[in-house]
């Protein structure tokens, strides 16, 4: 409940929190969408499952069109400060994108309104065996135009 109050103080487009969770530490449930995620153990080894979904019609039915990306953007903010509201605590996690889509969506009994963006995994992991590198930020910066 930490982590979902910090989520909901993300900022969302008109304040709509177009996001919904799925909160999962069922083992079973965790086998299937690993397999849906194509085979990564942590999906299956994780205690607890986040999937954070966006909400299309919370955000569509003030937005139209423009709604789709404001959810996507909304759930996506909000994933975000999941995990650092987990690393607050000293949990760790991974976000995972690699997913069959209608998989999940099956697994999960969700509803077509409703966009599964990522499989939070959340639980204590191993310290990383190295560090990620990063690009030079000057390569995603452009002044003033592209
Ligand atoms: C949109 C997105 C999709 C990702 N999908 C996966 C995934 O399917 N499986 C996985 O293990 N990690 C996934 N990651 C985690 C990235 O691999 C990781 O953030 C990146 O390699 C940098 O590593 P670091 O976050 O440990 O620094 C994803 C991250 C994002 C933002």
């Amino acid at each position: 409940m930490y982590i979902l109050d910090c989520a909901s103080t993300a900022p969302s487009a008109g304040n709509l929190e177009a996001w919904d969770v799925v909160l999962v530490d069922d083992r079973g449930i965790r086998e299937e969408l690993s397999d849906a995620a194509y085979g990564q153990e942590h999906v299956r080894d994780a205690p607890n499952l986040l999937v954070v979904c966006a909400n299309y019609i919370r955000s569509m039915s003030r937005y139209g069109e423009r709604g789709i990306l404001y959810a996507l953007q909304d759930a996506t903010i909000a994933c975000t400060y999941m995990m650092l509201a987990a690393h607050a605590r000293r949990l760790h996690t991974c976000w995972v994108g690699a997913f069959a889509e209608e998989e999940v969506r099956t697994i999960l009994d969700l509803p077509t309104h409703v966009r599964p963006a990522a499989i939070l995994c959340v639980g204590k992991g191993h310290p990383p065996a190295r560090l990620t590198e990063r690009l030079p930020v000057g390569e995603h910066l452009h002044y003033n135009a592209w």
